[in-house]
């Protein structure tokens, strides 16, 4: 397709999810621009001013990636599919990148404990994990390899983390050298893209053939949408693996090791509804006091553990999940909509971007059809 013809879409947001799609549809062959409030940059700067970037999710996440069985009725089926997605476009861009550095991805071991595990996971056996789930190099625990004895199921597994920002910033300048281009604003509504005057060659203002809706908890008119608040503590110590612990009384324990200088992330809450944007002091040392009786190995040689950072973050969650699918919406402009994510928008970022070029490229070519 000559330059001329190259079709227009406009990305809404910057998060994981907005960037990952960017990157996609440019792979694609589409003209992309992305707009959006807040853009990846380091992460010692965005901490400099938190509360003005706490409605955006990415910065704070972990991120790590942690399987999560899908039931024997198939529910988590599509999450689970695009989770297998991404941990094979994560191996591919880590393997391009051998360093590491530039990408922010590490591989590694992920552990789980559970106190009281779900059906699902009682009826993991390494056959189905490993061949029906693709969940790389599985293995169910022995009790002897429990932290304590309230630890009833254990499992291990091969696993990605990514250092947020760093990654962040990586789909960022990969997309800029790609040709890809950036406006920072803050629109009132989706519909506003189509009135900006996006610089395009040739003076078309607004000249935009689709739209992605990957704004996080950007417009509040979805009334599924809520936010799930977490806050995680991060530690200078190093920790060879994601370790993940659910409690009997549904709280969490979890290390995300982020690598590239980022520490370690020692979480955390999942408090639906709960817009406080201070971390408290009590939540962080009973935080750290559960890791550490979990897995003491972070305590390191120095016998301590080193705080750098309290997080507050913002999952953008949706009842009845991730929201993927296309709409023409007044005015007659057409958008993919990709938000929702909640705790798992790293997790599912590249399975999210296929299926928002696959509902790009079926509507233009429904819509090519009828000109
Ligand atoms: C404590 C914590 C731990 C987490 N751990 C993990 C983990 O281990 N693994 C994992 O997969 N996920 C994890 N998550 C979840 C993950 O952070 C989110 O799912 C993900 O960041 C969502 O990405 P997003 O692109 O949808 O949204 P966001 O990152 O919020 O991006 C939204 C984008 O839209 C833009 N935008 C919004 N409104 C407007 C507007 N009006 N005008 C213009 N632009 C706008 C924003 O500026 C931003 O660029 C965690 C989250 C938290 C809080
Ligand atoms: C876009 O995404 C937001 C979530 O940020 C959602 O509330 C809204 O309904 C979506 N659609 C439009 C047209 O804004």
């Amino acid at each position: 397709m000559s330059q001329q013809q190259q079709q227009h879409i406009v990305v809404i947001g910057a998060g994981v999810i907005g960037l990952s799609c960017a990157l996609h549809l440019q792979s694609a062959g589409y003209a992309v621009t992305i707009v959006a409030r807040d853009l990846p940059a380091p992460f010692e700067t965005i901490c400099l001013s938190p509360r003005s970037h706490i409605n955006y999710a990415s910065p704070w996440a972990g991120a790590h990636n942690r399987w999560v069985p899908p039931t024997p009725s198939g529910d988590g089926a599509r999450e689970h599919a695009m989770a297998v997605a991404t941990y094979a476009r994560m191996a591919a861009l880590a393997a391009a990148e051998p360093a590491g550095a530039a990408t922010g991805i590490t591989f590694m071991k992920g552990i789980e404990y559970l106190e009281a595990p779900p059906a699902e996971y009682l009826a993991l056996t390494p056959e189905r994990a490993v061949g029906e789930l693709g969940m790389p190099a599985f293995r169910l625990l022995a009790p002897s390899e429990f932290p304590d004895e309230r630890v009833v199921w254990g499992c291990e597994y091969d696993t990605w983390c990514v250092n947020p920002m760093v990654y962040c910033c990586f789909l960022l300048r990969r997309f800029v050298w790609g040709g890809g281009r950036v406006v920072r604003r803050e629109l009132k509504a989706l519909a506003e893209v189509y009135a900006l005057d996006l610089g395009l060659s040739g003076g078309e203002k607004g000249r935009i053939d689709a739209a992605v809706n990957a704004s996080g908890v950007g417009f509040g008119d979805d009334d599924k949408v809520f936010i799930t608040r977490g806050q995680t503590c991060v530690v200078a110590n190093s920790c060879a693996a994601t370790v993940t612990r659910q409690n009997a009384d549904g709280s969490w324990t979890f290390s995300v090791p982020r690598n590239f200088d980022g520490g370690t992330v020692i979480g955390g809450t999942k408090e639906p509804d709960n817009w406080d944007a201070d971390p408290s002091p009590q939540v962080r040392e009973s935080l750290l006091r559960s890791f550490t009786a979990t897995h003491p190995a972070i305590l390191g040689e120095s016998g301590e553990l080193r705080v750098l950072q309290d997080i507050v973050g913002r999952r953008p969650t949706r009842r009845g999940g991730p929201r993927i699918e296309g709409e023409i919406i007044p005015g007659g402009g057409f958008v993919m909509h990709a938000y929702g994510l909640g705790g798992r928008g790293f997790e599912l970022s590249w399975g999210v971007a296929q299926g928002v070029l696959d509902g790009v490229q079926r509507h233009l070519k429904a819509h090519q059809a009828k000109l």
